[in-house]
Parts: C-alpha cells; structure tokens; sequence
C-alpha cells in the first residue's frame, strides 16, 4: 500500500500566519522496497471540498517529493488554504493526503491598525506591564475570523478573556528596526454575538528592557522607549460581509499586575492590581486612559507561520531541601530555560519569591555568582485569600535549582512545576548506544539546544547575557539540524544575520545586533563588534548546513547576498590572502590558553584563515547549486589563493604546522588545508600534541567541533572514541561524571577540587561544545547526507563501530522520512539494521567488515575503504564479520 504520510509546507506541519508560498513536501510509506516516486499531483484551494482551487499541478512526473514550488498562487491576506496530495509509485496511487495552512496579512499596505500604548513617554525608564483593550460588536453569524498581532516588547493578546493561542514572548526577538514578526490566530471560536473585548498585556521584553554584553553598562530601549501594540482581526460572516477590527486611538490603556518583567530579572506580579474583566465587554473595574498611537515602519513587518516560542517540557520538582547555609531549595533534576508554575493557597498580601539558580557551590550551598547581574527572580503577591497558580509570562529563566525566599505555609514538591521555554520545534533526531555516559551525553546536547533556542540561538540562558552569539550558533548548527527541526528557527534569524550585517558585508557578533552602536558596550565598541572567524562565518555556514539536511534550495537563493557580502568583506580586509580583522575570539575558551584567559593558543591569522578558506569553499559550491556560474569562477580562484597562502604560511618546509597547537592541526585537516604531501605528517602531528595531553583535549569553540572527525576521516576511528569516552579532566564525560544535566561553557566550570572557572564567564547550559553532536550522528551511528543529493535523498550509511559500545542506535526523521541505523556488536557477528525511507536511495558501508553473512537482498561488493552495496528504500538487517 503506498501512502503520504503527512504534508509540510517549509518542512513544518503547521503554517498559520505564512505571508510567503511556502515549500510543500511530504513522507512516502510503502511496505515495498525499493520506492522511487513516479508522479505526483498537488492542489491548493480556497475550501476543503476543492471545488475552489487556486492551484491544481495537474499529473507531475516527478520523483521530487520535496521542495515543490507551485508556481503563479496568489494568496489573500488572513485566509485558510487547504492543500491535498497524492503520489503515484511501484505501480499504485496512494490516496490524497490533506492539509490546510493560514495566511497572515500579505503586504504590509493592508495594515489598517496603528501601534497603540498604555504607557506615558515618561516610562521609559520602566518595566511595568500595561493593558490595553478594545470593544467591537459582532451583529450577524461569524463563518471564520483571523487575527494578527505584533508588539514593540512583549505581549500576551486576549480575546474575551481568553488567551488567544499557545505561544509565549510573541512577537519575539528580531532586529525589530529592520525586522518584526507578527503572529496570526484562527480565532473563530473565542468570538460571540453581541459585545466583544479584545486586549493585550505589555511588557518591556527585549524590545526595551535591560540587555547588552557588558555588565557594567547595560542599557535599555535599545530598540525604542515605550511598548505598543498593533492588531488587526477580520472577521467573515456566514452572509459574504466582512469587518476588520483594529487597534487604534478607542483603545484604552492601563497598569497591568505585572509590576515589572524583564529578560534577565525575571517578574513581579502583584494580584491586588487586577483589573477583573479587563479583556471581557463592559469592563466597568480599573482606571482607563486613552493610549497613545506610535509611529512606526509598517515595512518591516514579516508574518510568522510557524518556529514560535512555546511552554514544551513538563519538569516536576525531585527535591526540596535545606542548604548548610540553612536556604530553602527546590531541586528541578535539570537544568533547562523555563518558568516555574506555583500553585499555592495564601491570604491578601502573602508573597511567593523564588530565585532561580544553575548550581550548588561545593559546600552544596546556594551559587549565584555566574548569574552576574541576573536575578531570575519571581515574586507574587496575592491580591486575596485564596488558591492561585501563576507562572511569568514576559521573562524566562536558566535553571536547575530555585532558592524559596518566600512562601505562604510549608512549600511542598506538589506546589511547583518547571516548564521548559523555547521555540516549538519537533525532535528529528534520536541516538542511544549501550553506553550509559554517552546517552547522557547526548541528553545533556539536547537540553542545550533546548535551553538556548529561546526565539534566537542563545549562547546561555542564565546569566546577563543571552545574546544570540553567532559563533556558538555556528559551530552548533550540524547538531541542531540533527536533533530538531530548526529550519523556521534558522530561517527567522539568519534574516536578522544579514540584517544586521555591515555596509561592507561584516557579519554582527551577536545577532540581533545590539552591540553596534551601544555606548555602554564599550570594550567590544573599542575592539570591534563584528567580523570574528566562526562567529561571522555563521552567515555561511548555517544556510550551508541547512542545505545539506533539508536538502532546500530556498536557502541559498535567499541568504546568498548575505553570504556573497561575507567573503567579500574578508577578501576586502585580507592582505595577500591572510585574514585577520580587529577583535577575534579566536580558539575561544581553549585551555591551552595562558592561565586565566579565554583566548587559546591558536594564532588568530592562521584560524581567520582557516575559515576564510572553508566558508569560501563552501559559498562556491552554493553558487554551483545555484547556477551562478561567473561567481563560481571568481570565489574558486579566490579559494584556491587562500589555500596555498594558507600552505605556505602555516607549514614550514619540513611539513610542519607552524602553530603546534591541536586546534590548528585540526582545522588543517577537517577544512582540507593541508597540503597532500603533508597530509599524513599533519595527522601524526595532531596525534602527538594528543599524546602529548595524555590523550585529552585543550581546544576550544574552533577546533573541539571537529576533533573527532578529524581523527576518523583519517584512519583513527579508534582514537577518535578514545578521545569522546574519556572521562577524566578536561573531557565530554568529565561533566557527565560531575553530574551535568546540560554541557558547559567551560571544561573547566566545575574543576576537579571543587572550584570552579571564574564567575564572571561561567555557564553551566552553553551547547557549543555540544557540537560534538553531529559526530555521534554522522561518524558513531553513521547517518551521513550525500552533498549531491542533499535532504538525505540519498544517505551514506557507514557507521563506525568501536568504543568497545555493544550497540548504537540512531534515528533521522527527514524530510522523506525516518532514516535509521542501529549496529549490533555480538560475539560472533555485527548486525546492521538500517532503514531507508521511500522515495530515498542510500549506500550502505560495513565498516571493516571481512565477510557478508546475511545480506537481506544486497550487493556487497568491496568499496574504497569498506564493504558496501546500494540500496533502494526498506528495511534491511545485515549480518557481517569485522
Ligand atoms: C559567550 C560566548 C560567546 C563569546 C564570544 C561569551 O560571553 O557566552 O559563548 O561566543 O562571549 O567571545
């Protein structure tokens, strides 16, 4: 039986908001081998019976069954669409397959709504929540009504007392001068006849609260100086009429409960300040004020379909206890970004504090000293006798732990729940081995990406920072693609990542860029506030990666004057061929750094080189992908320049790397640097400098991505295990051994004496040595993309067994379906179970496999280095000796 399984448009299930055709794709199921998709069709149409199509594909011969690109729809603004499939393989047609996505307002000429605020010029320097409401009639009978809504900060919007959807720290984050995302809502079902309320809570957010690098000189109102709302809802009725319904100058404003929220402090809630009824007709309670309407570049609004930032995990508390310093702690068992939900009896005035914290000092004592400025801090107070639950709404919080300051009667496990904050993405990908380390390993990356995907790649969730650091988010990206669908996420931002680039093409250090330009960041202002080597080369390297796991196209088209403008810059700054620039983190956080410093040994012009070379490399093959054959030319010239400058600066003439330093090695090797001839002595010079560690890393953000690769693409599979499964000082499993529930910013965080890195830079939830990730993925389980045939179209299977592990199993949900692979070591024999997903091709490799026991209807033939057969889609278990 063939069968779609389900359709994506842009690779998510749901679009509701869109203001873009999107992509459509879809997953094949056949209990047949060997599917290759003959044809399929695809309509789109204004109702779920199809008798209105706006777009019919009509019987397409095709074997594509993503990245479909219907051509000549036009789309209306807040609409639902409904889309079906069907596909035609192995001589069946499978059923159609249905979907349905919703448009937001389409161009931004359309907005009739202007930017309305409770809030006085002289709040500027606040953070208080303010209300604002509407009222509107609705008269006849409703067939469908659509809201969009954005806000300059934060809001929670509210349509007759009910929160409208399920998101959180809506509109996001952006580099809203440039960039602003609004949300759209079916909202249908909250309207009534008769008299109807429509409102909002405000809040300062990122938008106007307190945020920056330096935590000395934080500043506020980087973006603007009060916070404003704009909506705008249609609403249809069943008689063919229709009515908007704006934000405008009717509105009324007022102060909300929230007292005060920000990104870092966390919120304050007093209860005694609810106005009741404030987003239901007739509000009769509170002291209402006309708002003021704010100027704002409709321009720059975008709708946002999908990637939003929602309350996911569920975390009970384990454990409440007393410190020896005698606090009241709860004990969440994992660190994570979240918000704690308090669920408690109390009398008028009683007040609730907890403040959230990563760690215990080696006393076991309350640590908040790596939070730096941050108070992560929730405060309510109760307006009344009663039983409440409140969570935050306009901050979240890095945390395992939360000390009780206050609390009315005896606090109870049952009184608190965590739930973890950040974008709504669905998990892709699953890895589990026989090794209980590792798998914790594994599940500290993920609750990385977990806590630091908060609307932006985050470097941290804790302390006064929280910026979207670009090298982290560089070198995390392979493993992020793997874990989770990031494509919404990454594509929301990488708009801000050309945003925000300089007129000449540098590329921002953190992205939203408010750094640039903001007198209080003086050090980075001094230094340079863009432009660093695998910081900047995100603008590449992320888009790149994208391509290579959805296999999209899009991609590339859309970021590629943001990547083009990126080499140019380095061309533009380079002298014959060597790069360097201004402020470089360089091997950030090695520990082959001089004592105390975050900048490691590797000479900045040899990694400024380095990723000049391999982000040049990289944009010659998206402009080959893309057709764009006079910059093929020119940027394989300018490659080939930088690689034998880099050949003749970087080795000496025994074949040596001038900077004996792992990193370097590394780098020579993973971006194919080395010169041929010395490419073997590179390789022993990496294993020595190994060796010359007992086996153990010092590198830091440029080379610890790729050390493991960079031992098994040559021929030291073996010692590339060693080196993941150590787990003494400094290593992965080191942390594991030390109880982290999420990876480190530093190897040395939490030394082995108990002490730790410095407090003023030391995060217990960074992701990016988590990048090691992408070799379990990729190398241990051997899940590999071919580069032809991105999206996992066709898949390299060719795990490498070794770490004395029993088994590893593995799991991609792409964009054609699960591809799997799960090894078995046993006493006699290796078992490989592999999965190929229909309308996908794979070769499969035994890893040095003597002889094929039991092939399950493949070939096995002798490849380059291993064993391997192609492989239509289906099942397959293989049985080998190694
Ligand atoms: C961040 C890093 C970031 C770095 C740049 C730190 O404060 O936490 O992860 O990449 O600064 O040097």
């Amino acid at each position: 039986m063939l069968k779609i399984n389900e359709i994506r448009m842009d690779y998510e299930k749901e679009q509701i908001g869109i203001t873009h055709v999107p992509e459509f794709s879809w997953t094949l199921e056949s209990d047949k081998r060997n599917v290759i998709q003959e044809a399929y069709e695809l309509e789109i149409a204004e109702d779920p019976s199809f008798e209105n199509k706006i777009y019919a594909s009509g019987n397409c011969k095709s074997d594509a069954s993503a990245q479909i690109q219907p051509e000549g729809v036009n789309l209306a603004s807040q609409k639902k669409y409904f889309v079906r499939a069907k596909a035609k393989a192995a001589g069946e047609e499978s059923d159609w397959a249905e979907t349905s996505f919703v448009t937001g307002i389409m161009d931004n000429s359309q907005w009739k709504g202007v930017f309305v605020s409770a809030e006085e010029e002289a709040d500027k320097d606040n953070s208080k929540g303010t209300y604002v409401r509407g009222e509107f009639t609705v008269s006849k009978q409703v067939k469908e009504a659509f809201v969009s809504v954005t806000a300059l900060g934060l809001y929670n919007f509210y349509i007759n007392g009910k929160k409208v959807g399920h998101d959180e720290l809506t509109p996001g984050w952006t580099s809203y001068r440039k960039h602003l995302c609004f949300q759209t809502y079916e909202v249908t079902d909250y309207l009534k006849e008769g008299k109807n309320a429509a409102g909002a809570i405000l809040a300062a957010g990122w938008y106007k609260g307190k945020m920056g690098f330096d935590g000395l000189a934080k500043r506020r109102n980087h973006y603007g100086e009060n916070t404003a709302l704009l909506s705008q809802m249609v609403i249809r009725y069943t008689d063919g009429t229709e009515e908007t319904v704006v934000t405008d100058e009717s509105w009324r404003g007022a102060d909300a409960p929230v007292v005060f929220a920000e990104i870092y402090d966390g919120e304050i809630y007093d209860a005694a300040k609810e106005i009741k009824g404030w987003a239901e007709p007739d509000c009769t309670e509170g002291t209402w004020k006309q708002v003021r309407k704010l100027e704002y570049d409709f321009s720059v609004l975008t709708g946002q379909g999908s990637g939003k930032v929602s309350l996911m995990d569920e975390v009970k508390p384990k454990e409440i206890f007393t410190t020896p310093e005698g606090d009241t702690v709860i004990d969440f068992g994992q660190n994570m970004s979240a918000l704690i939900q308090v669920h408690a009896a109390g009398k008028k005035g009683d007040v609730i504090r907890l403040d959230c914290f990563e760690v215990l000092d080696s006393k076991g004592n309350v640590y908040v000293d790596n939070l730096r400025g941050a108070k992560e801090s929730l405060q309510y107070t109760f307006g009344e006798d009663g039983t409440i639950t409140y969570r935050p709404s306009f901050t979240f919080m890095g945390f395992r732990y939360a000390k009780i300051v206050s609390f009315p009667g005896e606090p109870k496990l049952e009184n608190f729940t965590a739930n973890a904050i950040h974008t709504n993405m669905e998990r892709t990908g699953f890895i589990e081995t026989s090794n209980p380390d590792l798998n914790q390993l594994a599940h500290n990356i993920l609750w990385g990406l977990k806590s630091n995907f908060v609307d932006v790649p985050t470097d941290c969730p804790q302390r006064d920072e929280r910026l979207g650091w670009t090298g982290d988010a560089e070198i995390f990206c392979r493993t992020a693609c793997f874990l989770e669908n990031t494509y919404s996420f990454y594509r929301k931002w990488l708009r801000d990542v050309e945003a925000d680039q300089t007129e000449e093409g540098g590329v921002a250090h953190v992205v939203p860029d408010i750094i640039s330009g903001n007198e209080g960041d003086n050090w980075l202002l001094e230094q340079g506030s863009h432009s660093a080597a695998a910081w900047a080369d995100v603008a590449i390297v992320n888009p790149w990666t994208m391509y290579l796991t959805f296999g999209d196209k899009e991609i590339l088209k859309i970021q590629y004057n943001s990547m083009k403008n990126w080499i140019n810059f380095m061309r533009e700054y380079s002298v014959d061929y060597i790069w360097n620039y201004k402020l470089q983190f360089g091997d950030w956080v090695a520990l082959d750094a001089e004592e105390g410093s975050y900048f490691g040994a590797t000479p900045n012009d040899l990694t400024c080189t380095a990723y000049f070379a391999y982000s040049t490399g990289l944009f010659v093959k998206a402009a080959e992908i893309l057709g764009r054959t006079d910059d093929v030319k020119e940027y394989s010239d300018l490659y080939d320049k930088i690689v034998d400058k880099f050949q003749r600066t970087f080795y000496d003439e025994n074949g040596e790397m001038t900077a004996q330093t792992q990193t370097a090695h590394i780098v020579a090797l993973y971006f194919r640097l080395a010169p041929e001839k010395y490419k073997e002595k590179t390789v022993q010079g990496l294993l020595r400098l190994l060796e010359k560690e007992n086996g153990h890393l010092v590198t830091g953000f440029v080379g610890t991505p790729y050390f493991c690769h960079a031992l098994s693409q040559n021929g030291h599979v073996k010692e590339a295990y060693e080196l993941l499964l150590k787990d003494d000082f400094p290593s992965w499993l080191y942390q594991v051994k030390m109880g982290a529930t999420t990876v480190w910013e530093h190897w040395d965080g939490l030394k082995p004496d108990g002490t730790m890195w410095s407090a003023d830079m030391n995060s217990f939830n960074h992701y990016a040595y988590g990048s090691i990730g992408e070799w379990l993925v990729r190398v241990m389980a051997g899940l590999e993309v071919d580069e032809k045939k991105p999206g996992y179209k066709h898949a390299v299977i060719y795990p490498r067994m070794g770490g004395d592990l029993d088994y590893v199993k593995a799991e991609y949900r792409s964009v054609y379906g699960p591809v799997k692979s799960f090894w078995e070591v046993k006493p006699e024999e290796t078992v490989l179970h592999v999965s190929v997903p229909a309308n996908t091709t794979a070769t499969i490799c035994l890893d040095g496999a003597k002889e094929v026991k039991a092939a399950d209807g493949l070939a096995f033939a002798a490849g380059k280095d291993c064993m391997q057969a192609e492989a239509g889609s289906g099942d397959y278990e293989i049985h080998f000796v190694r």
